[in-house]
C-alpha cells in the first residue's frame, strides 16, 4: 500500500519561503502543503493562489502548530525569528527543516544546542536540520567527489565568492550571519576539515550598501589540514548574482562557475570558459539544491538517515567560527 503523503507546513511566503512551497507542492513525491505561517496576508494569498492550494493559512508559526497536524515544518522567516521558531518546534517535538542561519547569536546557537540535545534524548532522533542547501547542489557534489578521488592530488587554496544584488538594509555583521555562513559551512561539509582560523578584510565600501555597512568584506583562513581560503562577500554588487567558486589542487583547477558550470583546468588545458547572463538571486542557481535538500529532509520523516543534512551541530559549529570574527 502507498505511504500517505506528508504533511509539511511552511513558515514565510518571501523569496525563499514561496520557493519551498513551489517545491514541495510540484517537484518533491510524497509530499503536501498542507498548511502556511506567513503574517502579510497578501504574500500568503498570492503563493497559495499560484500553486492552486487550498490548505489553512496562519499569521504565525505557534498558530499553525495549534491549528493543525503536521508531519514536519520548513522554516522560511527573517533570520531573527529562527530561534525562537526552533525552540517552538523543538518543545513540540515538531521536526524542521530551518532556513540558514540557525540564529544570528552563538549565545542563541548555544542554547538551541542544548534543547536540541535534551530533545534527542528525549525523542531518540535530530528534530532539527538547516538549509544549507549547497550541500545538495549537484555541482559542489561532482567537486567533493573530485576532491575525494584524489584525481588532481590533495586540494591547496580555495578561492570563492558569493555576491547578492541587493540586501536592503543589511547590518555588517549580517555579511557574516546571513551570507558567509553559507561559505563556512560549505567549506567545511566540502573538505570534511574544520576551519582553524578565520580573519576579515575590510576597505572600501560600495556605494550601494546601507550606510555605515562593510560591504563587501573578505574573509581569509586556514583549515585545519592547511588549506587556505580567501573567501569574498558581496551583499549589494547591483550587476548580477554571483556565486564562484576555485579550487587549487596540486596538479589542477576546479572552477564552479556562476551557473554551476564545472571547468577543470589540468595536464596543459584550459577548457573553453562559458559566458552567461547573471541572474537576479539564488533561486534559479540553486533550484535543484533545494529540491534535492526538501527530498532528503522528507525521507529523513520516513526514517531515512542523512548523513549530509546539516544539523544543529552544524549551524552551531558556523556561528562559532563566525563568532572569531563578528
Ligand atoms: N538557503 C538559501 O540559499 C537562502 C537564500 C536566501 C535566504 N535564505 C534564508 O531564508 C530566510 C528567508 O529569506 P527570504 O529571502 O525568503 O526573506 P523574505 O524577506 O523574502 O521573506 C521572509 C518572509 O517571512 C515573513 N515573516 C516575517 N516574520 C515572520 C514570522 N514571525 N513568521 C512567519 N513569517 C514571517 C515576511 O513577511 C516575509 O514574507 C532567511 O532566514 C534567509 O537567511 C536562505
Amino acid at each position: 500500500m502507498a505511504e500517505a503523503n506528508l504533511k509539511i507546513g511552511v513558515v514565510g511566503a518571501g523569496v525563499m519561503g514561496s520557493g519551498h512551497v513551489e517545491y514541495l507542492s510540484q517537484e518533491v513525491p510524497g509530499v503536501t502543503v498542507a498548511a502556511l505561517a506567513e503574517p502579510n496576508e497578501s504574500m500568503r494569498r498570492s503563493v497559495l493562489e499560484r500553486w492552486n492550494l487550498t490548505c489553512p493559512e496562519f499569521s504565525t508559526l505557534e498558530e499553525m502548530l495549534d491549528g493543525v497536524d503536521l508531519d514536519g515544518v520548513v522554516i522560511a522567516s527573517p533570520d531573527r525569528f529562527h530561534a525562537e521558531s526552533v525552540t517552538l518546534c523543538l518543545s513540540r517535538a515538531m521536526p524542521a527543516l530551518c532556513e540558514k542561519p540557525l540564529a544570528q547569536t552563538l549565545e542563541d546557537g548555544d542554547k538551541l544546542a542544548q534543547l536540541a540535545q535534551q530533545s534527542l534524548k528525549d525523542v531518540g532522533r535530530p528534530l532539527i536540520h538547516l538549509g544549507f542547501m549547497r550541500r545538495f547542489d549537484p555541482p559542489f557534489v561532482e567537486v567533493k567527489r573530485l576532491i575525494e578521488s584524489g584525481e588532481l592530488g590533495a586540494i591547496l587554496y580555495i578561492n570563492a565568492s558569493t555576491r547578492n544584488v541587493a540586501s536592503p538594509g543589511i547590518k555588517s555583521e549580517e555579511l557574516l550571519t546571513n551570507i558567509a555562513v553559507h561559505e563556512v559551512d560549505t567549506l567545511r561539509w566540502l573538505l570534511a576539515d574544520e576551519w582553524s582560523n578565520l580573519q576579515v578584510l575590510k576597505g572600501r565600501s560600495a556605494s550601494a550598501a546601507p550606510e555605515g555597512t562593510q560591504d563587501p568584506i573578505v574573509l581569509t583562513g586556514t583549515t585545519s589540514k592547511g588549506v587556505v581560503v580567501v573567501a569574498d562577500i558581496f551583499a549589494n554588487n547591483t550587476y548580477g548574482y554571483d556565486v564562484r567558486c576555485e579550487l587549487t589542487f596540486e596538479r589542477g583547477v576546479v572552477r564552479v562557475g556562476i551557473w554551476g558550470d564545472i571547468t577543470v583546468v589540468k595536464e596543459h588545458e584550459h577548457p573553453a570558459h562559458p559566458a552567461f547572463e547573471l541572474g537576479e538571486n539564488w533561486i534559479a542557481r540553486f533550484r535543484q539544491a533545494y529540491i534535492n535538500e526538501l527530498v532528503e529532509w522528507t525521507g529523513t520523516l520516513r526514517g531515512k538517515e542523512s548523513p549530509d543534512l546539516a544539523t544543529i551541530e552544524d549551524g552551531l559549529r558556523a556561528l562559532q567560527v563566525l563568532d572569531w570574527v563578528v
